[in-house]
């Protein structure tokens, strides 16, 4: 079953067309990078599936139910994650804080204070996992102003998997990062999204043919082409548009 779906879909920002059709499918347990030039409508795309922005047009499908009207809350309930592609932690709050913001929630926090005080425990609990597994229990109550670039992405991933999504979509999470950060991100990526479906947006190609089971590339808000990473490698098309020489055989 695919369990992310798109039908048509268009957007447009004041009659100006950035989404124009298009039908993206993303399989069960798939990593799904998403690709294409500065400005093809990517991000633009991930606002349409993750609530931020209605569609002009077209239809959403989570797990075969239209979610197409649904906001970004409602979303998150259901199981869909996102990172940003510009840092959207909160710079005054520490590594700990961050991420617990993002485990309350998941667990749906509301200020009864009696059960609060105990989920609590168990939020303080995963709060802490995360951060082991995000590789910052040393920062723990450092402010996120003051992580390292590459540490501060981490911490933006953890965020996303925080509410523990079985669909999370990350926006170039290498974005920024120097080689060696970029080579840690993608085992972090790679770990977290073990038993998840992910969409990826990503610029950097190595990334991309590491991590993707499958990849679209956008062009002009259309996609250009859909398939397996070695049929993407030699599709004319997308070399043509994308690619260059580089990476295709
Ligand atoms: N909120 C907005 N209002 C008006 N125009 C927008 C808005 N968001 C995006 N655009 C425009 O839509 C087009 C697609 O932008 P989008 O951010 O989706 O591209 P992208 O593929 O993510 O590019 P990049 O690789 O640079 O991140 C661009 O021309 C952009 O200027
Ligand atoms: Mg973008």
């Amino acid at each position: 079953m695919n369990v992310l779906e798109t039908r048509d879909l268009h957007h447009d920002f004041s009659g100006m067309k950035v989404i124009m059709g298009i039908d993206l499918k993303v399989a069960e347990g798939e990593r799904h990078a998403i690709i294409g030039p500065n400005g093809a409508g990517k991000t633009t795309l991930f606002n349409l599936i993750s609530g931020t922005y209605i569609p002009s047009s077209g239809k959403i499908f989570y797990r075969g139910k239209d979610v197409t009207q649904l906001r970004p809350y409602q979303l998150s309930r259901m199981g869909i994650g996102r990172s940003f592609q510009i840092t959207s932690t909160f710079a005054n709050m520490t590594a700990f804080q961050n991420l617990r913001l993002a485990v309350m929630a998941k667990h749906n926090i509301r200020y009864d204070i009696f059960r609060f005080v105990n989920k609590m425990k168990n939020i303080t609990r995963e709060t802490e996992d995360l951060l082991d597994q995000i590789d910052l229990y040393n920062e723990r109550d450092v402010l996120a102003c003051n992580l390292s670039y590459g540490k501060a992405r981490a911490l933006e991933i953890g965020m996303a998997l925080g509410t523990d999504p079985e669909l999370v979509l990350l926006d170039e999470f290498t974005a920024g990062m120097s080689k060696d950060e970029t080579a840690s991100a993608v085992q972090l990526v790679l770990k977290l999204t073990e038993n998840k479906t992910a969409v990826i947006i990503e610029h950097d190609m190595d990334v991309v043919f590491s991590i993707a089971d499958r990849i679209t590339v956008i062009h002009y808000g259309k996609i250009l082409a859909t398939g397996l990473p070695e049929d993407i490698r030699k599709n004319r098309d997308v070399k043509d548009a994308y690619l260059g020489d580089l990476y295709v055989s």
